[in-house]
């Protein structure tokens, strides 16, 4: 049996009107670039958007890493900000680090989540995308839906899946990595997790199966820039049913929206908001931060859907307590913990303020 390999790269190349949307010109731009000189390459694929960001979810037979898709997805963010230029689009080309493809499109800016696997006699998927936060907002609904008893029955009820799931952390700020088997570790896991900001679940393997359950986009642009270059909107895949959580048990840990950072000038934090694709146009303080979950049935590698999963009236619900709590937040302006802490912000005036002050500052006795 041959193996099919899903892609999701992402970039933000251009926001319409400010950070909030992606501009149709862009899209198509895109859906072109992939139909034209995607011949040959793919099996299919499926350009979506969240907020700003851009994602290029595809199909094909060449396995991970491979340089021929990652170069077609940068060309075709390159055709997309050639749009965003003609249009002086906000932030034009916002995430391309370089002026030229260097074999692997990691590293340059753009989110890659990607795996390979032979397609089950069923195989759904789902491909979570977000904007206005960062890598480390899948940790904790990656927690829910793999390690968690009260969010995913299957733990306890599908034999499956009782022997539970292993999680691949990397350490974004060292650049390590530690696989922890659970649920035997799900103590050591969670000192980890609960950092986010460092460190972030970057796949997730089926202990019954053996094989890649979940994986997610762990690129850390600003770490890689050096300088404020946007937040890292990330993306993740989550393959469901047979051995992995259920579609539902996938799409549960979204319904209470819990914190992330990232949202206004990637400084503040926020709830992460479950919203449908057409929703998903981040305003109110340029958010609240959002999630768009599209579902696929694969079938001979073909991309058949998407179900716009958060569309549904069941995350009404989720969408009103996080606006309840985009109200709290907001009421507490410039104060942490709203903002960020010091060390991890986008931007600040604190170098400025310093040298101004420089003269005034004395010593306590
Ligand atoms: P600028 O207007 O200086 O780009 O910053 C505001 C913003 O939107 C942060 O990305
Ligand atoms: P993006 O990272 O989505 O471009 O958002 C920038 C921002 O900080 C808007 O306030
Ligand atoms: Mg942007
Ligand atoms: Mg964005």
């Amino acid at each position: 049996m041959s193996k099919v390999t899903l892609s999701v790269i992402k970039a933000d190349v251009g926001g319409f009107v400010g950070h909030s949307s992606v501009h149709p010109n862009l899209l198509a731009a895109a859906k072109d670039h992939l139909e034209t000189r995607g011949k040959g390459l793919l099996t299919d694929f499926h350009v979506g958007h969240v907020g700003d960001d851009i994602e290029l979810i595809m199909t094909h037979s060449l396995g991970v890493d491979n340089e021929d898709i990652h170069k077609l997805a940068w060309d075709a963010f390159l055709a997309a900000t050639a749009e965003a230029k003609k249009l002086k689009l906000y932030g034009a080309g916002q995430d391309l680090l370089s002026d030229s493809f260097s074999g692997n499109i990691k590293g340059m800016g753009p989110g890659v989540a990607e795996m390979e696997f032979e397609e089950r006699t069923s195989e759904p998927v789902i491909v979570f995308m977000a904007d206005k936060t960062e890598p480390g907002a899948w940790n904790y609904p990656l927690y829910k839906m793999f390690a968690d008893p009260f969010n995913t029955a299957g733990l306890v009820i599908d034999p499956k899946m009782h022997k539970g799931f292993d999680f691949e952390v990397h350490d974004l700020i060292e650049h390590k990595k530690v696989v922890f088997h659970c649920p035997e570790e799900i103590y050591d896991l969670l000192v980890f997790i609960g950092a986010p900001g460092r460190y972030c679940v970057k796949s997730v393997y089926s202990r019954t199966l053996g094989e890649i359950a979940a994986t997610s986009s762990t690129q850390r642009l600003n770490l890689m820039a050096g300088r404020y270059v946007g937040k890292d909107d990330p993306v993740m895949i989550v393959r469901c049913q047979s051995g992995m959580p259920a579609v539902g048990e996938a799409l549960e840990p979204f319904s209470k929206p819990h914190i992330v950072a990232g949202w206004m000038r990637g400084s503040h934090h926020g709830p992460l908001m479950p919203c449908g694709a057409r929703e998903a146009i981040p305003t109110r303080f340029d958010g609240p931060p959002r999630v768009v979950a599209l579902g696929f049935q694969l079938c001979g590698g073909k991309l058949i859907g998407p179900q716009d999963f958060f569309a549904d009236v069941a995350f009404d619900r989720a969408r009103q307590i996080a606006n309840e709590m985009a109200d709290y937040f907001r009421s507490m302006g410039p104060f942490e913990p709203h903002r960020l802490g010091l060390e991890e912000l986008e931007y600040t005036t604190m170098p400025d303020v310093l040298k101004r002050l420089a003269g005034r500052l004395v010593p306590i006795e």
